[in-house]
């Protein structure tokens, strides 16, 4: 198959990259989405059938600091790069466009976990800026493309990766540092396991199917609850972590971090013939790998 990956040295598209190393997956300086020059020159001299379009920018404070302003790099990356790669593409190949759950407010009026088939958030006073961009992305994938899936992913975590940390892999660090904040109790999300998205990836290459796809924990969890799981797992510690309220957080956050996020799954293991695992499993599974390389 020939495949375009962009993003491919990314956290998540890297392991993509790690099971399937023939696929094209150039670096930003061979393939910026950003400049049009750039798209031109690369799509003059290749022609791939299919596109996975991981490549985003993904801090979320550093992306709360641009709200608003189109002319910054959050908005160029994630809508624009994604609006210029559309545009160079042929009308029929079939491409994946990799999202998130903070496409949904995550608010008590309209909580998660969301389904494939709930409409993401359209008032921004209810997002964050990255999830407006990527929520915006996704608008232009779907109204611009007839042969598209957009496959979106939850707090994605995975046992090596050493550019940063992920969800999982950072609540350890900061433990082992001694610096592990009180973790929220009443907050409700997912935990996508890395591993899994390759594995969905694989499934949709191979049926070609088209539409909206999650991959994540079939359950939801709490900070509090995953990170006491995890230092038990990791370290043999129980009840290391102390519980934190994210409604009085929120009050004075700029970043509106969803409380009741995450995302469902039901409909992608049906239509792909999949089954995702607890997040607890993924726990067990990251903390026995990580014990092996420590
Ligand atoms: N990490 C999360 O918590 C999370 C959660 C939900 C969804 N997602 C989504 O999952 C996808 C992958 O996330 P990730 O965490 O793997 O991202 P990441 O580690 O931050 O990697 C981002 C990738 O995008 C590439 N990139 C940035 N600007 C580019 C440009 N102008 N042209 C071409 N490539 C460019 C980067 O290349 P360089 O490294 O060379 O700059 C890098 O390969 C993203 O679409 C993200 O929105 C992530």
């Amino acid at each position: 198959m020939n495949i375009l990956v962009t993003g491919g040295n990314g956290l998540v598209g890297s392991h993509f990259i790690e099971n399937y190393p023939d696929v094209l997956s150039p670096p930003v300086n061979e393939l910026d989405i950003t400049d049009e020059k750039s798209l031109e020159k690369f799509f003059r001299l290749n022609d791939p059938e299919i596109i996975i379009h991981f490549a985003a920018f993904t801090d979320v404070t550093a992306a709360e600091e641009q709200r608003n302003n189109k002319k910054a790099p959050c908005w160029i990356v994630n809508a624009e790069g994604t609006a210029n790669l559309i545009r160079a593409v042929h009308p029929d190949t079939y491409f994946i466009y990799i999202s998130t759950d903070v496409v949904f407010s995550g608010k008590k009026e309209n909580p998660g976990p969301y389904s494939e088939d709930d409409s993401p958030e359209e008032n921004l006073d209810f997002l964050s800026w990255y999830g407006w961009t990527k929520k915006e992305a996704e608008k232009l994938v779907m109204n611009n493309l007839k042969n598209a899936a957009i496959l979106r992913i939850s707090n994605p975590s995975r046992t090596k990766y050493a550019p940063k940390p992920d969800y999982v892999r950072k609540i350890l660090k900061l433990y082992d540092m001694g610096k592990l904040y009180p973790m929220f109790n009443d907050q409700y999300l997912t935990l996508t396991y890395i591993n899994e998205v390759t594995e969905t990836l694989k499934a949709l290459l191979a049926k070609r199917s088209t539409g909206i796809f999650h991959t994540s924990s079939v359950n939801i969890f709490t900070p509090y609850k995953l990170a006491n799981y995890l230092i038990e797992k990791a370290r043999g510690i129980k009840n290391a972590v102390k519980p934190n309220s994210i409604e009085s957080f929120l009050k004075d956050s700029p970043i509106r971090y969803p409380q009741y996020g995450g995302l469902k799954v039901e409909k992608t293991q049906k239509i792909l013939d999949l089954k995702f695992l607890k997040w607890e499993e993924t726990i067990e599974i990251l903390a026995k790998q990580l014990r092996v390389l420590e």
